[in-house]
């Protein structure tokens, strides 16, 4: 140990130093007086001090109580020639570790420095322990921060990617109703849209309703009240159980804690999230207000890209159907050949029972079966007598070429095979893929039928057009050959009852 003696007796001073050394502590420093003292303490530090009780410039309990202000830790030992119990006591309670009589002996030393060795060894380990405890309590604190952070980014995670996945604009909402009834405290959830022309809000997505109650797309804002919140910029607002009734006019007693969120797109607010809390009578927690805020700007971007891009698909749609339309202008022998393709594909699809979508799909693609075209030269196409076999060949690549420049617009797959496979024959020697039987996809067989119905009817410069009756039998004729014998009985069916072909005057 580095031990310091206050001693104003020079040769008592240099006894205990002699002792110390002879005990094995090498590194004693020996002072006359305390303000010596209090110089060496500034200068180095000591693991233990002795301390005459009585000094020249200071009394020794004064300077013991300095010395532990110094150095709380420290061991101080007094030493007194007259020690009196009521001293003995005084420097006890202000923390003195033992008391030296002088004179001393060598043994009263040793004895001394063990139990101050042992004090000090229980004080390290009291330290090392308290150290450990905080130390413990400090990585706790921080796991528990990490996990709630981890928990945070998952969530946040989760909500980017569902979102993300979301394809039409169908799903989009109540989606979102979803994702936010998932958060902590949520009850249930609304969202309404709020079309700036009429000034109302129109429920379109709920989640967490029971069937007792339907009240969701009943509630009544009070527009003055939800307009002058809507025009401010708070990413959101709660309403306690107090003020509800000052902004819906028909919101059950039982609601509680209501929040509303304003969806925007470039500031403009188009809709309101508003979710139902349990629970929950004062403002969210801080971590619910993030994933709420990331949610509701997250899905506000996910609507304007929608929008954006259905509105370009629609637009590119929209140029397409120019195109063909273009395109059977110049023919005085086509016009609206695709229109009424679509419109007989379409009616034999019912009568096949196909399902909305998939008639929804004969709609979209069935008017662009021939886009193609547009990659065919207008001398081809135009030609007033029979095709040569190159040419043919030519005119044969129209498929293909139409299902290429539809590759970006979006169409599902099963639209995409309408444009594809139009001219494949139910025995496999049709094109472009050869493809036969049931492998060439339902609603390009149909759009096959349609397709040679009209053509077969209608006039052509080097031939005249056919009666319905005449059609029908060839269809009948080439029925498991050239075309699938269910759509060949389904289309027949739906020209007999229903009047089908009653284009004819249009051509
Ligand atoms: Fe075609």
């Amino acid at each position: 140990m580095k031990i310091l003696i206050v001693e104003d007796d020079r040769m008592l001073g240099e006894l205990l130093q002699e002792c110390l050394q002879r005990l094995g502590h090498e590194r004693v420093r020996a002072c006359l007086s305390g303000s010596e003292a209090m110089s060496a303490m500034s200068e180095e530090s000591f693991d233990c001090a002795f301390v005459d009780l009585r000094l020249p410039d200071t009394d020794g309990l004064q300077l013991l109580t300095a010395l532990k202000d110094n150095n709380h830790g420290m061991p101080v030992v007094m030493m007194s020639g007259f020690p009196t119990m009521d001293y003995t006591i005084m420097a006890m309670r202000q923390g003195a570790s033992d008391f030296l009589t002088k004179p001393f002996t060598l043994q009263d030393v040793a004895l001394t420095l063990q139990r101050i060795t042992k004090e000090r060894q229980l004080l390290e380990q009291n330290i090392s322990l308290r150290l450990e405890v905080q130390a413990r309590k400090e990585l706790e604190h921080v796991n528990r921060k990490l996990e709630s952070t981890v928990s945070e980014q998952t969530r946040l995670f989760h909500i980017s990617r569902e979102i993300d996945e979301i394809r039409s604009s169908d799903d989009l909402y109540p989606r979102i109703v979803q994702l936010a009834s998932s958060l902590d405290s949520v009850e249930k959830v609304a969202f309404y849209l709020a079309p700036r022309d009429t000034g109302s809000f129109v429920g379109i997505a709920a989640f967490g309703w029971r069937p007792e109650e339907p009240w969701f797309q009943e509630i009544s804002f009070r527009e003055d009240k939800m307009g002058q919140l809507l025009a401010s910029d708070a990413s959101h607002f709660l309403i306690g159980h107090e003020q509800i009734r000052q902004f819906f006019e028909n919101v059950p007693q039982t609601t509680q804690t209501m929040s509303c969120w304003p969806m925007r797109i470039r500031g403009e607010p188009f809709g309101l999230l508003v979710t139902f809390h349990t629970n929950c009578s004062g403002p969210l927690p801080p971590e619910q207000r993030r994933l709420f805020d990331f949610l509701i700007k997250k899905a506000s971007l996910a609507v304007e890209n929608m929008a954006l891009y259905e509105s370009l698909i629609c637009n590119f749609y929209g140029i397409l159907r120019s195109l063909v339309n273009a395109l059977e202008a110049k023919d005085l022998y086509t016009g609206k050949h695709s229109e009424r393709v679509t419109h007989y594909a379409a009616k034999a699809a019912e009568v096949l029972g196909c399902s909305n979508s998939q008639i929804e799909s004969l709609r979209t693609a069935g008017y662009l079966h021939d886009i193609g075209k547009i990659g065919i030269q207008d001398s081809i196409l135009t030609k007033p007598g029979a095709l040569t076999a190159e040419e043919y060949e030519i005119v044969k690549k129209h498929p293909v070429i139409g299902d290429s420049i539809v590759s970006e617009l979006g169409l599902s797959p099963e639209e995409r095979s309408i444009i594809r496979h139009h001219h494949e024959r139910w025995d496999g020697a049709g094109y472009p893929d050869g493809l036969s039987g049931s492998a060439i996809p339902m609603l390009a067989r149909i759009v096959t039928v349609a397709d040679s119905f009209d053509a077969m009817t209608s006039k052509r410069s080097y031939r005249k057009a056919m009666s319905t009756e005449e059609a029908v039998q060839e269809l009948l004729k080439n029925r498991a050959r050239q075309f699938d014998p269910e759509v060949v009985d389904a289309f027949v069916y739906f020209i007999k009852t229903m009047g089908g072909n009653n284009d004819q005057s249009q051509k």
